[in-house]
């Protein structure tokens, strides 16, 4: 997609070094950053220089890459995979990718390794570019119905990032938006702020103003009181983890967000690529929810008046934070799942007919 009129991927590969935009900075500064070891892909993950599931499954991949870059020896790369895998707990994605990249070199010897490395790397980006395509092709179904009913702008409920900065390219949840305004459908998105990181606001209403569709930054408690007033027709949000029952886990407030659509009979839609379904935790207390610093709470960054970036406390110095990153969503208030393969119902009987 385009920032300032220019086509960009999130993350590629040039001359053995990888290049990440550092969403850190947006929305203030666009920053291409190079990685050009294992080291530093790893803190990348950490300080969500790059974030979102399929965007961090890739950063994992080319971390492989960049291992077998600095050091052949297979306790290395083992050393390096477990790392990069315990990176962030809750996104399915990062153990996905770098077992695929293990599976795809164990053998290899190492006059080939780093070629077939680097081929599956861009493989696992081709494909989630391919699948999150689709998606928004088969979610563009669903606004299409709406506005067909509406003949109105259709009102579209987001939380946190599901936008192309958190995959490759085009998104989750903004992907069947995306194609929805390519063909011509008004589309107005709420997008909640999403606190302590402020996804919603510094990534999807920048992603969304960069390709000019309309949006709106709500504070996250607000989306409530819009879908009573109805003005919400349909929330899309990503998500982290989807279980093999359909229980979502995504970024927390996502499970507040779908309570009250369910209330107000709004759809709740989640829209991921098969990369985040775990087919193996039956119960979603056994997700490994991430717990991050509380600093992220009690500080704000934000532009001064000289246009540098600067980051303030604004809780009181001795009060306690707590800082979960994400919450679970049951499958009882997900009205679809929508993925590269089409939309099933949110249930084991639902993605099994889809992911024999
Ligand atoms: O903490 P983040 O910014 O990595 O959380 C991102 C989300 O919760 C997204 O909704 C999810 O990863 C899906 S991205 C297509």
């Amino acid at each position: 997609m385009r920032i300032e009129g220019k086509e960009y991927h999130t993350i590629w590969f040039e001359n053995n070094v990888v290049k990440i935009i550092d969403q850190t900075k947006l929305p203030h500064q666009f920053i291409i950053k190079d990685l050009k070891t294992v080291k530093e892909s790893i803190n990348a993950i950490k300080a969500m220089e790059v974030r979102g599931a399929p965007l961090i499954g890739a950063t994992a991949a080319y971390g492989m890459v960049l291992a077998i870059i600095e050091n052949k020896d297979r306790s290395f790369l083992k050393k390096s995979s477990e790392d990069l895998i315990s990176s962030r707990p809750t996104a399915i994605n990062l153990k996905w990718a770098v077992d695929r990249m293990i599976k795809k070199i164990s053998g290899v010897n190492s006059d080939q390794i780093l070629e077939i490395a680097v081929r599956e790397a861009k493989e696992i980006c081709e494909e989630d570019i391919k699948f999150c395509e689709n998606i928004g092709l088969n979610g563009l179904k669903i606004i299409e119905e709406i506005y067909n009913k509406k003949k109105n702008t259709v009102n579209i409920l987001t939380h946190c990032n599901a936008g192309w900065l958190a995959t490759i390219n085009w998104g989750t949840a903004t992907s069947p938006i995306y194609h929805a305004h390519k063909k011509g459908i008004p589309v107005h998105v709420w997008a909640d702020e999403t606190r302590p990181r402020n996804q919603g606001a510094n990534l999807t209403s920048y992603e969304l103003n960069e390709e000019g569709i309309k949006n709106t930054i709500i504070a996250d408690n607000t989306g409530g009181i819009l879908m009573q007033r109805g003005e919400v027709d349909m929330c899309i949000v990503g998500t982290d983890r989807t279980l093999a029952n359909g229980d979502v886990c995504n970024k927390v407030g996502t499970y507040l967000k779908a309570l009250a659509a369910y209330d107000n009979k709004i759809p709740f839609y989640v829209a991921l690529p098969s990369s985040t379904i775990d087919w193996n935790i039956k119960d979603h207390k056994d997700i490994p929810i991430e717990e991050r610093n509380s600093d992220e709470l009690s500080h704000i960054e934000g532009l001064d008046e000289k246009g540098d970036i600067k980051k303030i406390q604004i809780y009181p110095k001795k009060s306690k934070a707590m800082n979960l990153a994400f919450d679970v969503t049951p499958a009882k208030y997900v009205s679809g799942l929508i993925t590269e393969k089409g939309v099933c119902e949110a249930s084991e009987k639902g993605l099994k007919e889809l992911f024999k």
